[in-house]
């Protein structure tokens, strides 16, 4: 007898779609290691400020002496006064802000994931909008759709480069198009720099969202958490744009400072994912008041915000932190992109920012019989695991075509060298399958 759930509807929903588990649990558990794991799963798919690890554990080598008020509740979920006045004085210097960042403006979080969920949850009701440029943080949907409900409306380009102010029409057109489909769109999601092209926007495109923001009444949401990851690179990687925080400039012009709101973390440039840390800064005050009805669902530990407020308040140790971060990010980019080009794998131009590359393997797309080409987009993913090496394929990422996949390179370089050379082995298994099936 086929027996019923246990599970409410909704329950019944999350276990039967994709678990995060199924794919990360078992990557996260076979990491490869020369000495320890050589055959283990290179992971060119995550990304983390892997070459940086080592750098944040050292700053807390000789211990840190914690008080007894770090074991509590502390101050509240929200994050101490302490903290927040130290990430304040960071983006004050760092994202540069053109105004004195007020500590009551900023709240906490464990992690700019939860950040996003509070705010799908605060800016939208369930089947609401949020304009997404495509191809996307692969975890945005997640994050505003699977508990928050709202709807990512995806923003495609076609031939217009997505990071020019020519762009602004193509989310209109595409806000036009949700709303004649009963989708109501509330929010815009801007990621800056971005996941997964790497690069910035320039501010003229920046104006131009933040102007369409105000015709329709749209929250712009500036996910800045890439903000120091920008680095130099070589011509031969094409142009490439500063980057500009939307606290940089006067915004007051273009979008009334309610619907403005820069999200930042510090898993990435502060290569400290697993300290859960996230904040947004917003001058919304009833916004900051739903978010702090709902942040105790997402409540850092008191002891790690101790150690982040260590970090944050460390202006000289971040300093030297932030210079070697980006020296090692501009060097790792580099190893990749001279192996992508020995493996004749072509990578969208521009980049110069974030720990990625997107690369087009359209040319080794196998044939699925019955599939289309997602099903070998998919297909690909999967002999690339079969040689234990894992990158995040397009579809998930919301790519306007199949075929392209987001390369990692923030890894050290042996292990970079050890991913492309099966990178490459599996795209030569795919010319030899394909020569065979000529003859
Ligand atoms: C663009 C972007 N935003 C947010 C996050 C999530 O950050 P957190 O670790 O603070 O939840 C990531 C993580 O990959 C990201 O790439």
């Amino acid at each position: 007898m086929a027996s019923e759930s246990t599970l409410a509807g909704r329950g019944v929903e999350l276990a039967s779609g994709p678990s995060m588990r199924d794919t990360f649990g078992k990557i996260m558990t076979d990491i490869y290691d020369p000495d320890r794991n050589p055959n283990g799963i290179v992971n060119i798919g995550t990304a983390e400020n892997y070459e940086m690890l080592t750098e944040v554990a050292d700053r807390f080598r000789d211990g840190i002496r914690y008080h007894s008020g770090e074991f509590n509740y502390g101050e509240g979920p929200w994050g101490s006064r302490r903290l927040r006045t130290a990430m304040a004085k960071f983006m004050e210097r760092n994202l540069k802000s053109i105004h004195p960042i007020d500590p009551e403006k900023i709240l906490f979080a464990s992690g700019c994931t939860a950040i996003f969920e509070m705010l799908g949850f605060a800016l939208a009701d369930p089947g609401e909008g949020l304009l997404v440029s495509r191809p996307c943080y692969a975890a945005f949907q997640d994050d505003f759709e699977l508990k928050a409900k709202m709807k990512c409306v995806f923003v495609s380009f076609g031939d217009i480069d997505q990071f020019s102010p020519a762009a602004v029409d193509c989310y209109e057109k595409a806000l036009i198009e949700a709303h004649r489909n009963g989708t109501k769109v509330r929010a815009l999601m801007l990621c800056n720099p971005h996941n997964p092209l790497g690069r910035c926007y320039p501010r003229e495109t920046i104006i131009g969202l933040m102007k369409l923001c105000a015709k329709y009444s749209v929250h712009l949401l500036s996910d800045e958490i890439y903000a120091l990851s920008v680095f130099p690179v070589d011509e031969s990687n094409g142009k490439t744009e500063a980057f500009e925080s939307v606290l940089s400039f006067d915004t007051t012009p273009y979008l009334d400072s309610n619907y403005l709101h820069a999200v930042y973390g510090m898993s990435k440039d502060l290569a400290s994912g697993g300290l859960r840390m996230g904040c947004i800064y917003t001058q919304n005050d009833a916004l900051m008041r739903a978010l702090c009805a709902m942040s105790k669902f997402h409540w850092s530990g008191t002891a790690d915000e101790r150690l982040a407020t260590e970090m944050l308040e460390d202006e000289t140790w971040l300093e030297q932190f932030n210079r070697t971060s980006r020296a090692r990010l501009a060097r790792s980019s580099k190893v990749a992109r001279e192996a992508l080009h020995r493996a004749g794998v072509a990578y969208s131009k521009g980049s110069n920012a974030g720990f990625f590359l997107w690369i087009d393997l359209r040319p080794w797309l196998p044939k699925v019989k019955g599939g289309d080409k997602w099903a070998s987009e998919m297909a690909l993913w999967e002999q690339l695991m079969q040689n234990k090496v894992f990158m995040t394929p397009g579809r998930g990422q919301q790519a306007e075509e199949p075929g392209y996949f987001r390369l990692i390179f923030s890894q050290p370089e042996h292990v970079i060298k050890v991913g492309m050379q099966r990178v490459k082995k599996t795209l030569d298994q795919i010319e030899k399958k394909k020569r065979e099936s000529k003859i």
